[in-house]
């Protein structure tokens, strides 16, 4: 793989014009919430920018961060940027199959030593390394030689992240994420079950422009993406404010588009972009598609107590409150204060115990 020409370089052989080249820095300034004075600096910063090699591995996982990837959408941004990117390695998407995928993984890894990009998706079984193997090798090595040549990790989707479903209870292999096993790399988690694509291309497209990793919340999570909850962009908001809410998935309430929190949805301790970037081209998310949020993006969602169960504790009870109107909001927005809290300030964290404790014993049971 040569890695000699610069990116601007790259695009002007495959026929970008200087004018579709600014279109894809404003696209690329956009994706990473960054505003549009920005663009300037990041044509000059992508001009010069070598072409990363990008290394992605995977482990207990579904495929189906691998599936939102390539469900990316127009106006292909993002197959400019694996274009541009050289995605030396990739189970799933790559050509090369027997010896020759191993091969292409070391080749990569010795040619670019110190400089690649390591995407992960999967949690790691350390239960028994031998729940897992790619070619005999356990994940928990592969993982481990990997990340020595890195100059960076990426934790696509919650397996990777938090550990995620493999990690739910009882945890039967020992899952754990790749921030448990790796302690001497900058690790970015871009979580979500799987995560909504542009997240993982805005990703990319940061560290391709300005060589490192974007600023992170208290979780590793780029904020650009992950520093609001669902619920603050819920556009049935309004709704939970005055007290009107869905009791079942076929009530008037349901039909009327009114609030999903009774019927369990996480939305407010739930931290992604869904409310505002949605799914499939900007057609759609869970909430308007008239399901509660999963908290899919969250430690442990899998255990929340239940993906039906609301949040509510015996001491916020939002059946009591509900028909106070804004008392309910009020109530659980002190909830998800706490959480707010609790990610922002770990030391305060036994101190909020009422809805930490009611997500945690969920998550415990
Ligand atoms: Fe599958 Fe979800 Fe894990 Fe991604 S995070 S591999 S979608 S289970
Ligand atoms: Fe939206 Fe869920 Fe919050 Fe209701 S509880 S406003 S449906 S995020
Ligand atoms: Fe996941 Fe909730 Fe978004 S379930 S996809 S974080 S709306």
């Amino acid at each position: 793989m040569a890695y000699d020409k610069t990116l601007g370089e790259l695009l002007r052989e495959q026929g970008i014009t200087r004018r579709g080249f600014l279109k894809f820095c404003a696209t690329t300034a956009s994706m990473m919430a960054l505003s549009p004075s920005m663009v300037p600096k990041i044509a000059a910063a992508l001009e010069n920018a070598k072409r990363p090699s990008v290394i992605w591995l995977s482990f207990q996982e579904c495929t189906g961060c691998t599936e939102s990837l390539t469900r990316s959408h127009s106006p292909t941004i993002e197959k400019l940027i694996f274009d541009v990117i050289s995605l030396d390695h990739h189970h799933t998407l790559m050509a090369a199959s027997g010896y020759g995928v191993d091969e292409a993984l070391h080749d990569a890894m010795k040619e670019n030593y110190g400089k690649y990009l390591l995407l992960v998706d999967g949690s790691i079984p350390v239960g028994n390394p031998a729940y897992s193997t790619i070619s005999g090798v356990s994940n928990l090595d592969q993982l481990t030689e990997a990340a020595k040549g890195a100059a960076a990790i990426v934790s696509i989707g919650t397996c990777a992240a938090f550990g995620g479903i493999p990690h739910a209870n009882p945890n039967p292999t020992g899952a754990v994420a790749v921030s448990d096993i790796i302690k001497d790399k900058p690790i970015i988690n871009v979580s979500g079950c799987p995560p909504i694509p542009v997240v993982i291309t805005g990703v990319l497209a940061q560290f391709l422009t300005f060589g490192k990793l974007p600023e992170m919340d208290e979780l590793g999570r780029p904020k650009a993406f992950f520093g609001q909850n669902i619920h603050d962009r819920c556009y049935r908001r309004p709704f939970y404010e005055r007290g009107q809410f869905a009791e079942t998935f076929d009530d008037e309430g349901a039909k009327k588009g009114w609030c999903l929190f009774k019927l369990g949805c996480k939305g407010p301790v739930t931290y992604n972009a869904c409310a505002t970037m949605k799914w499939n081209e900007g057609t759609s998310w869970p909430v308007e598609s008239g399901h509660g949020c999963l908290g899919c993006s969250e430690p442990n969602f899998w255990d929340m107590g239940g993906f039906y169960n609301s949040l509510s504790t015996p001491t916020i009870d939002i059946a009591k409150t509900a028909a106070a109107g804004l008392a309910a909001g009020a109530a659980v927005g002190v909830a998800a204060g706490a959480l707010n809290r609790r990610k922002k300030n770990k030391a305060a964290r036994e101190h909020e115990t009422v809805t930490i404790n009611d997500l945690e014993k969920g998550a415990k049971s």
